[in-house]
């Protein structure tokens, strides 16, 4: 079985988009070896708010628990509550070369030509590296805009090997399913994202089931009035995906449902599949937020986990690099 890594960043609210495309899919994956981080540290590198980054951190934390992540099965922590990745990250930094990091789309698209940047945009994926290898993890779920850091990722640890001995592990990159990649349902084109800022496009967890079916509605479909997936008809064609993504079915077995009922009865049904989907994990979550005590207990938890492992990966790299030996303090999980 592949040891697994993934990260999610505590930024903005949590949507359906991260819902089907990661988190349902890490709770239906979970396995011992698996490890599934909320990267707080990389979302300081573009400006935030303390108070909202805590809130979120949490809320996000609840969400995962809340969609069946179960600490005794996997492992589940915050970033931050591991020092390890900082560590590393400045080790790997000493790897990885600025042509590199500077051929990095995400931060291109982000930064180029500003001067202002901070330089942990710039370091980011590097970052992301130390996460990845600190788990010597073999497969990292990411979305394809991630491939490019996971490619990355490899070329460091290649790299740290070779000049090092070996040490890491190459990890690659598993992408989800077609059907797992839920749109925008106002920019169409558009995967659902926190950073698009589409509110009326993007299907928050935390949205009750009056405004789900009410964005679901307000929809954008095509001209005509055809309920069919065809390349001129991406509106529709995402609402298909999407109801095929929440119920298991097949497109063409719901092409064939509605055929000549329209766009209207479509959409109903849509969203009472969506909101039957979501009930459970949003009750679930409603509990959960009740005693976050229990929250705060699971992320005990994972933290001591994921740092006993990181904490023995991060003694060979000290002394593979060359670092004397002596005793480390590090702020301990109790
Ligand atoms: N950069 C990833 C994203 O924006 C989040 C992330 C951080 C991550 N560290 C990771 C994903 C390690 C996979 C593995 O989605």
């Amino acid at each position: 079985m592949a040891r697994v890594f993934s990260g999610i960043q505590p930024s903005g609210d949590v949507h359906l988009g991260n819902y089907v495309g990661a988190i349902n899919r890490w709770a239906h994956d979970q396995r011992p070896e698996h490890t599934y981080c909320i990267v707080d540290l990389h979302a300081i590198t573009a400006g935030h708010d303390p108070a909202t980054l805590r809130a979120k951190t949490l809320d996000l934390a609840t969400w995962l628990l809340a969609a069946g992540l179960d600490p005794d099965v996997c492992t589940l922590f915050v970033q931050s509550h591991v020092p390890e990745h900082a560590e590393c990250s400045w080790v790997l930094e000493c790897t990885a070369t600025m042509g590199e990091l500077g051929r990095m789309v995400q931060f291109k698209q982000r930064a180029e030509g500003r001067d202002t940047v901070p330089v942990g945009l710039f370091t980011y994926p590097v970052l992301q590296a130390a996460d990845i290898l600190l788990y010597h993890a073999e497969e990292v779920p990411v979305g394809a805009d991630q491939r490019q850091h996971i490619e990355l990722t490899r070329d460091i640890a290649h790299r740290f090997n070779s000049r090092f001995g070996e040490t890491f592990t190459l990890p690659r990159a598993t992408l989800p399913p077609a059907g797992a990649r839920i749109m925008d349902l106002q920019l169409v084109d558009k995967k659902m994202s926190k950073s698009l800022d589409s509110p009326q496009g993007t299907l928050l967890l935390d949205d009750s089931e009056a405004t789900t079916r009410k964005k679901l509605l307000r929809a954008v479909t095509d001209s005509g009035t055809e309920v069919r997936a065809a390349p001129d008809k991406p509106g529709i064609t995402n609402l298909l995906d999407l109801f095929a993504a929440v119920t298991g079915a097949e497109v063409a077995a719901l092409e064939q449902h509605y055929d000549g009922k329209g766009y209207g009865a479509f959409k109903g049904d849509l969203a009472e599949a969506v909101n039957g989907f979501l009930r459970p994990v949003r009750d679930r979550h409603a509990e959960l937020a009740a005693d976050p005590g229990a929250v705060a207990e699971a992320l005990r938890k994972g933290a001591a986990k994921a740092q006993e492992v990181a904490s023995q990966t991060m003694a060979v790299v000290r002394e593979r690099v060359g670092f004397l030996a002596g005793t480390v303090a590090r702020s301990p999980v109790e």
